[in-house]
Parts: C-alpha cells; structure tokens; sequence
C-alpha cells in the first residue's frame, strides 16, 4: 500500500538534514541524487558501496526480463520455454536483436545475410595455426575473435548503424566457424569450412565432425537438441560478460575487441567456465558412493557443488529444466552418460540438504548441458566455446542498446580508498 508519493525520504543522523530523493520506475533511486547528501561543502557526498553489484542496476534494457524467484525467464517478452520448444535459434538471434519476431521475410533474409558471411579471411587459420596442439579452445576462440577486428577497421565506426548492423551479421556468421576452427586445431584435423546449404547449427556441426571432406548428416536430435541449448544461451541480462561487453563498448571500442573481452569474462568457472568445471567436478567424483565425502567437503566449504546456485535464481532456474528434458532426448539417440547418475544424485541430496536449501541454491544452466555436450562428442575444452556462440547474439544486442542509450556513459565506478596517507619519497638507500 503506498500514498502515491513516489519519493524517498533520507535522514543524515551526522547533521539531521533530510533529503528527498525521487523513486523510478523499478524500484531505484538515481544513485548520483545521494551526492547532496554532505556533512559540509568539502565534503565530496555521499555513494554507494556495491561489490560485484549485487543491488545496482547499471541500465535500463528492453531485452531479457528475469524473475529469479519465480524462475521466469524471457526474451522481448517472450517466456523462453515456448521458443526453445517453438522457435529456431536464428529466430531467436533476430528476435533478440531487433526486438520483435520477425515475418517470414524478414527472417529469409537475416538467414540470408547470416549465412553470406560464415567464411573468414584465409589468414585467421593461420592464426590458429600458431597455437600449440593442447591450446585450450576458448582462449584460441576469443586471441582470434580479437584478430578477426583487424580485417574489418571501420568496426571502430561505432556511432555509423548500418557499419554496426554489419559487424553485428560478421560476429553471429563468424563465429561457428572459427570455433569449429579451433576444435579441428585441437583434434589435429584439417580445418573445414563452412555450407551455405546447412542450417546454423547443423553447419557448425557438419564443420566439426566432418571427415575427409564428406558432409555429415548429422542426427536431427542432436541438431535440434543444439539448437535449443543456443536459444537458451542466447542472452540473459546484465551478467559478467555482458557487463564486461557494456563496460568495454562504453569507451567506443570496436565491437570485436568488446566481443573479445566479453568472452574472457565468460571463460572463468563462475560463469561460462561452470559447463566445463561440472564436467570435470562429476568425474572426479567418479562414483554415487563417493557423493556424501564430496557434499561433506562442500559444507566444510573447501569447494563448490558447480553448476548451482546463481546470483539472479533463488529458485530452479528455467533453463535447467529444459536441459534436463533436452538430455533425455539426447541420451534416447546416444545411450546415457554415464556421469548422468552422479548428477542426478548430487542434485536430490542438495535440494534435500539445509546447507542449500537455506541458501537458494539450485541447479543452473551448467549443471546438465555439460553432459550433453560430452555425449554428443565434444572434449570439455569446447563447452565455454558452445556457450559464447550463441551469447554472442545477447553481448552484441545489449553493446547496442548501450550504444544507443543517451543516458549511457563510459563506465567508471568510484573506489572507497583505504591505502597510505600522503608520504614522502625515501631514496632506496634510506628505506
Ligand atoms: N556451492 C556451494 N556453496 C555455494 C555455491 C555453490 N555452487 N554457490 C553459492 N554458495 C554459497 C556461498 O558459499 C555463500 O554461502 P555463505 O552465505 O555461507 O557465505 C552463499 O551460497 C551465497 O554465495 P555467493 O557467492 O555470495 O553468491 P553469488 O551470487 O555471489 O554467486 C555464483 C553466484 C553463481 C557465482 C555462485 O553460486 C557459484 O559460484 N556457483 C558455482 C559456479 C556456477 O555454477 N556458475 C554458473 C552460473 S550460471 C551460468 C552463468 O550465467 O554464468
């Protein structure tokens, strides 16, 4: 119940002054309003203390909406388990992009522009080249990323739309391929490239897997199964990488360079690294009975059950249950993982436990799509990689929606400084 004032009254207890502050739209107050607030005119006023911004919104946005009590999850308004069941990746792509599903035309020819701009310049093969046998896919994934910007220098043109439009279409054409790249270096195979003829994720499959120049058919469960795990990574608001994507696009770097450091923010093990450390977390387990000395060091907090918990779900989050149903598809086709057991065994004992129960913390995105990438054939290696090709969509919509907010600002947080008053210099013979 409120009386329709949507102000906010705030008392300095150091000099009994009161200010009002106004309330927006969603429940935030304007965090430059607290500047007023001094205890005299030196005083440089008043800020907020938020490592790892857990209560600060850095923007508004129009494309993904979360509930993460209610576990809802939604692009453009759209609840994602009706397009991961009704929609195709690509649509999706345009849906997250643009703002609206588009009509069969518009979706012809984003396909279209999508699928005339899969190949790369001969000489980022050779970039891949340089890397050793056992580099790891992501880090050769995001090096040329980063080198693939230096083929397109009027990508720094941010400010031009149809130039954005059109590094937009390279990055989501572009990055299957050099990912499939990267795989192909780490197996010691031939590089392959890509078929305008396949759809985007049985392209990128048939780049993968392909042997001695045969197109592979691949399984449409699996293709299917892909194409669902991409919409489901496709975006999901203001995260890690995708605030390293803002931050860095907000000095007007080109997109490529945001792009890059986006995916080294997406590569760590508590973000788009958790695929890959559940994978490894289940077979170092290695059995069911091995479970209760696992948990027990989890409770003892000398480690984390990865693939669980999340700093926006306090409830199952929406893209698990999707996976989980996906993986039986998956496993129909394959035979089960055998780490399946594990998992599931891990996941009815936590969400039993009061150590997780009391913190919220539930299975995420990473807990089970790590074994349906392992039992469609792909090394660990490759799970961050299958996680970056579809948010590539979701980093470029939101650098530009950053882009195209007047409110936005090159991103600069305040520090609260805590080091030495000032000293003098001692010369090194006097210290
Ligand atoms: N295992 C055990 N305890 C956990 C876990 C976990 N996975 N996650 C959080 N906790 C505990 C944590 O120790 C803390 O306990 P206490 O209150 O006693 O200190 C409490 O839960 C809150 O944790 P937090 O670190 O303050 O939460 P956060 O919001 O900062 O972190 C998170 C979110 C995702 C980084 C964290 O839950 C985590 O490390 N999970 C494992 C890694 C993972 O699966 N990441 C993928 C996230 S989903 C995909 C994506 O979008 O990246």
């Amino acid at each position: 119940m409120t009386n329709g004032k949507d102000t906010l009254t705030i008392r300095d207890n150091r000099t009994g002054s009161e200010y009002e502050v106004d309330i927006l739209e969603g429940d935030v107050i304007r965090a430059m309003d607290l500047r007023a607030i001094r205890v005299n005119d030196d005083d440089f006023g008043m800020m907020t203390y938020d490592p790892g911004f857990s209560n600060t919104a850095s923007t508004r946005s129009t494309i993904t909406y979360i509930d993460g009590s209610k576990g809802i999850l939604e692009y453009r308004g759209y609840p994602i388990e009706q397009l991961a069941e009704r929609s195709t990746f690509l649509e999706v792509a345009y849906l997250v992009l643009h703002g609206e599903l588009p009509q069969a035309s518009e979706l012809d020819q984003f396909t279209y522009d999508i699928k005339s701009h899969t190949n790369v310049h001969e000489n980022i093969r050779q970039v891949m080249h340089g890397f050793r046998y056992d580099a790891h896919a992501m880090s050769m994934l995001i090096s040329s990323v980063a080198a693939l910007g230096t083929f397109y220098p009027e990508a720094g043109q941010v400010s031009d739309p149809e130039l954005r439009r059109l590094q937009i279409q390279r990055l989501v054409a572009k990055m299957p391929t050099l990912a499939a790249f990267a795989y192909r270096h780490h197996q010691g195979m031939p590089a392959s490239y890509p078929n305008d003829k396949l759809s985007y994720t049985s392209n990128f499959l048939n780049m993968l897997f392909r042997v001695r120049g045969n197109q592979e058919k691949p399984n449409p469960v699996l293709e299917k199964a892909l194409d669902v795990l991409f919409i489901l990574h496709a975006d999901h608001e203001q995260n890690c990488s995708t605030t390293a994507m803002r931050t860095i696009g907000s000095s007007r770097s080109d997109p490529y360079s945001a792009l890059a450091g986006a995916m080294g923010a997406l590569y760590g093990p508590l973000h788009g690294g958790a695929n890959e450390a559940v994978l490894r977390m289940l077979q170092r387990i290695g059995s069911v009975d091995d479970i209760p000395d696992f948990m027990d060091g989890v409770k003892r907090k000398e480690e984390r059950l990865m693939g669980f918990g999340h700093r926006v779900y306090k409830a199952y989050d929406p893209r698990a249950s999707i996976i989980k149903k996906t993986a039986s598809d998956v496993f129909e086709v394959t035979g089960k993982n055998p780490l399946l057991d594990i998992a599931l065994e891990l996941e009815r004992i936590a969400l039993n436990d009061d150590f997780f129960v009391s913190r919220n913390l539930y299975p995420n995105v990473d807990f089970y799509s790590g074994l349906i990438y392992q039992a469609m054939g792909f090394p660990v290696e490759m799970f961050p990689v299958l996680f970056a090709i579809p948010r590539t969509v979701g980093w470029l919509a939101q650098w530009q929606e950053m882009l195209e907010d007047k409110e936005q600002k090159i991103s600069r947080p305040r520090q609260i400084f805590l080091g030495s008053e000032r000293r003098d210099f001692v010369p090194i013979e006097k210290r």
